[in-house]
């Protein structure tokens, strides 16, 4: 292990604390990156370096790292009540608020609330529900989940299982048995020589069908995406695709699952990513926007449906035997209830679409006069360029080059946190930063990509 010097903090981490998606020997050799406070969308490290966070973090921060509306709700809650549980048919009122917010927004008004800690945690609770519900029907064959290749939808066992991204699975021996894989709607790489996008939808849904019936439709009970994929490098599904997809899944009796932990409350320019892209899912995950980040908090609306199953199943005594001490925390209610009220008080769908065409306006700039950036998508405030080493024939860099990361740090030398996916860069910043915020991370964007150029030269 090499020796650093490392300030007092820094080396108490490095002894203390296995972080997560970290590279322990990095971490050893280089210390961690000690962040001491927030300012709105910025953030201050120990040195007293101000960025600002085009991540929001993790895609969650949506009204920023400090906000005095946020803390007042958490403060006057932990007031009254600091924790009850929702166990054994117990429930408080910040709860209810928020699962008649969570209908209404999602206009699933017919159906019910179930609240949790993480994304992870309602991804997993989406799956074992969708296995009730065929059990329920007499169908308890249906137990395989079909996710796609490039998709994160969190870290727990299911949760790992479902996401698309080797790196994931690696060391851990996962996925599990009955989580299977199909194609992501990658356009810009994914697309045949020659085939329009409508092609291209027929065929990734082909590709669905065609799996199905390999399977099984008698094994198949859930299909789970989120409307626009977030850490498999930000990729929005071409036109159509949903309403082809969701054809299939009707035909054989598949659940559709959304994931939206990233895409809700405003984030791709609709209060939800399913608005955006046209997809009418059966479960609904939320988490990240929901709280703004400033609680740990996750939620899964459901159709009436879905519900029913439950409660059938369970009609003749036993619990709907699923559950975790947090869900529906008093605190974490509250908290996302300000939030909700915040988004609405902004207008932050009318907001979003503003700010995120002026930074996608800027990106496209910048990427016109880059040698190196093949693509720039995404919606809202959801966006990415793709960094390649030849534009005309889409040429991916050699994963040797550590491009991308070499672009994070640069920016982070520019005061500009971003994050990269290999080589794709995505933005995800506040959902309430303003013109000028905007200007700045393009600004910051421009003259980092410009300093990577010359790196590469
Ligand atoms: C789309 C998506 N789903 C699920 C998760 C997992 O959420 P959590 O880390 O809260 O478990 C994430 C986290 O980044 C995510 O991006």
């Amino acid at each position: 292990m090499v020796e650093v010097s490392l300030s007092s903090l820094e080396d108490r981490d490095v002894k203390a604390h296995f972080h997560s998606q970290t590279n322990p020997k990095n971490l050893a050799e280089n210390g961690p990156i000690a962040i001491a406070r927030g300012d709105g969308p910025y953030v201050v490290d120990n040195h007293g370096n101000r960025f600002i966070d085009a991540m929001a973090g993790l895609w969650c921060a949506s009204l920023g790292f400090s906000n005095a509306r946020l803390a007042q709700a958490a403060s006057r809650q932990y007031e009254t009540m600091g924790f009850y549980h929702t166990f054994f048919n117990r429930t408080h009122g910040p709860v209810v608020e928020l699962a008649e917010k969570l209908l209404d927004l999602t206009e699933m008004r017919d159906g019910k609330v179930y609240f949790a800690t993480s994304g992870s945690e309602a991804n997993e609770t989406m799956v074992k529900l969708s296995w009730l519900y065929h059990a329920e029907r007499g169908k308890p064959s249906k137990r395989k989940v079909i996710a796609r290749q490039k998709s994160f939808h969190g870290s727990t066992i299911a949760a790992s299982s479902m996401c698309g991204l080797p790196h994931i699975h690696r060391g851990f021996g996962l996925p599990l048995s009955g989580f299977i894989h199909t194609s992501a709607p990658y356009s810009y790489r994914g697309k045949l020589e020659g085939e329009n996008e409508s092609e291209f939808v027929a065929r990734l849904c082909q590709e669905l069908e065609n799996l199905i019936l390999r399977e099984g439709p008698d094994t198949i009970a859930a299909f789970i995406a989120e409307p626009i994929q977030a850490g498999g490098g930000i990729i929005p599904p071409p036109q159509g695709y949903f309403e082809g997809i969701q054809r299939i899944l009707l035909k054989y009796d598949v659940l559709a699952l959304a994931d939206e932990i990233v895409c809700g409350f405003g984030r791709t320019g609709s209060w939800f990513g399913k608005d955006t892209v046209g997809y009418k899912p059966d479960m609904v995950a939320l988490s990240k926007g929901l709280s703004a980040g400033h609680f740990p908090i996750s939620a899964v609306v459901v159709t009436d449906e879905v519900y029913r199953a439950a409660y059938r199943y369970n009609e003749n005594g036993g619990n709907f035997s699923h559950g975790f001490t947090n869900s529906g925390h008093p605190v974490g209610a509250a908290v996302a209830l300000e939030a909700i009220k915040i988004y609405r008080e902004m207008d932050v769908v009318q907001h979003v679409r503003q700010i995120g065409a002026r930074l996608r306006g800027h990106l496209d700039e910048i990427a016109r006069g880059s040698s190196i950036i093949g693509d720039v998508r995404g919606e809202g405030l959801m966006l990415a360029v793709e960094l390649v080493e030849d534009k005309a024939k889409k040429t991916p860099f050699a994963p040797s080059m550590t491009v991308g990361s070499r672009l994070d740090k640069i920016a982070y030398a520019n005061g500009l946190v971003i994050r990269c996916m290999g080589d794709t860069i995505g933005f995800s910043p506040a959902l309430n930063i303003d013109s000028s915020q905007a200007d700045e991370i393009a600004e910051k964007v421009g003259k980092s990509i410009a300093d990577l150029e010359r790196q590469l030269l």
